[in-house]
């Protein structure tokens, strides 16, 4: 007697993918979404999203004041209250996304929340864990503080995916802040719009089609990257010294905000407008400096320059050879 079973019935027993999410623009969100086409698609694949509430929420768009108070908090990665989740933490995933936005060259605080949760210990250790970062352009230092904090639950990174804005670093710098601040995405007539394109965006589906195929042959045991060859990341080492700038000044003018009160503490204000004057004068100097600096020393740089390159994409790396087969 023979059985005939339908295509649409998963063979085997059904894999379960958790994906976090939060997004105040609906970019990250956005880019989540393409990304789990194919897993939605797969009869195979139950795909559970657990979307992040601050308590209370982040602004958007965010005034001065408030946007520039998040940085002691982000910089520290201290979490700020979340509404309960909807999971027990019980439940069994076989592949974990963990998609983020970079706030203040680390990973946003509501991310930072949820992986400080108790539950994250429970639903992360032994998983591996894909991270997509969505972001202006400068995300190589918050990833290392999301590696920190995987490792400190004992989950294992094996793949991380880069979208960012491909205007000029100098035209980010402005558009950026300007989008975040007004809440539209060309406030600045002659300037880029600002934030990761729109083609970049639906290409995202290229890293579901390839995830979806991993799961299927179960591939996702080997805790080794499924990513690779997909152009999932291109690191630009030139900024690391901009960032590792930044974020020595966020940790030490952190430190003396947090000592100053909570965020939104009435002494935190006057301390909050120096650094702001402290900042511009780092981005307008430091930034374009180090830029400069480090285009007329070329010659001397590219070997280095290439072996952080090479490691700050670890592991899914920026090569492209598997593109035809996911990116059409
Ligand atoms: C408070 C704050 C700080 C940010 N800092 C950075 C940063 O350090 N580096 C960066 O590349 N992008 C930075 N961004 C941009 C975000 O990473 C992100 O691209 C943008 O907020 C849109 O994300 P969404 O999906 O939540 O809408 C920052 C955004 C906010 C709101």
């Amino acid at each position: 007697m023979t059985h005939i079973v339908p295509e649409a019935m998963p063979v085997g027993p059904q894999k379960r993918v958790l994906v976090i999410s939060y997004s105040q623009t609906g970019q990250l969100a956005a880019i989540t979404e393409r990304l789990l086409e194919p897993l939605r698609a797969d009869p195979g694949i139950v795909v559970q999203v657990e979307t992040l509430a601050p308590l209370p929420d982040f602004p958007f768009p965010w005034s001065i004041s408030r946007f520039f108070d998040a940085f002691p908090e982000s910089a520290h990665l201290v979490p700020p209250a979340l509404a309960p989740l909807g999971l027990s933490g019980d439940e069994a995933f076989d592949l974990v996304i963990l998609p983020y936005q970079v706030w203040f060259l680390a990973p946003s605080q509501p991310i930072t929340a949820f992986l400080k949760h108790p539950l994250a210990a429970k639903l992360l250790h032994g998983k591996p864990v894909v991270t997509v970062i969505a972001c202006r352009n400068m995300w190589l230092l918050a990833q290392e503080k999301m590696k920190g904090m995987l490792a400190d639950v004992g989950a294992h990174l094996i793949d991380n995916v880069v979208l960012t804005d491909r205007a000029p670093t100098m035209a980010t710098l402005i558009t950026a802040p300007a989008w975040l601040l007004t809440g539209k995405r060309r406030p600045i007539p002659g300037l880029p719009v600002a934030g990761v394109s729109q083609n970049d965006t639906e290409r995202s589906i290229r890293f579901g089609r390839a995830l979806r195929d991993a799961l299927r042959d179960g591939r996702e045991k080997t805790r080794t990257s499924l990513l690779g060859g997909l152009a999932a990341v291109e690191a630009n080492p030139r900024l690391l010294v901009s960032e590792r700038a930044a974020t020595r000044s966020f940790y030490l003018w952190g430190k003396l905000l947090r000592a100053a009160g909570d965020p939104g503490a009435t002494a935190r204000k006057p301390l909050l407008l120096l650094y702001v004057l402290f900042l511009i004068t780092l981005i307008l100097t430091i930034v374009p400096l180090s830029l400069l600096f480090q285009a007329l020393l070329r010659p001397f740089l590219t070997q280095r320059l290439a072996c952080l390159k090479q490691r700050f994409e670890q592991p899914s790396g920026s090569g492209t050879e598997r593109l035809s087969q996911y990116d059409f």
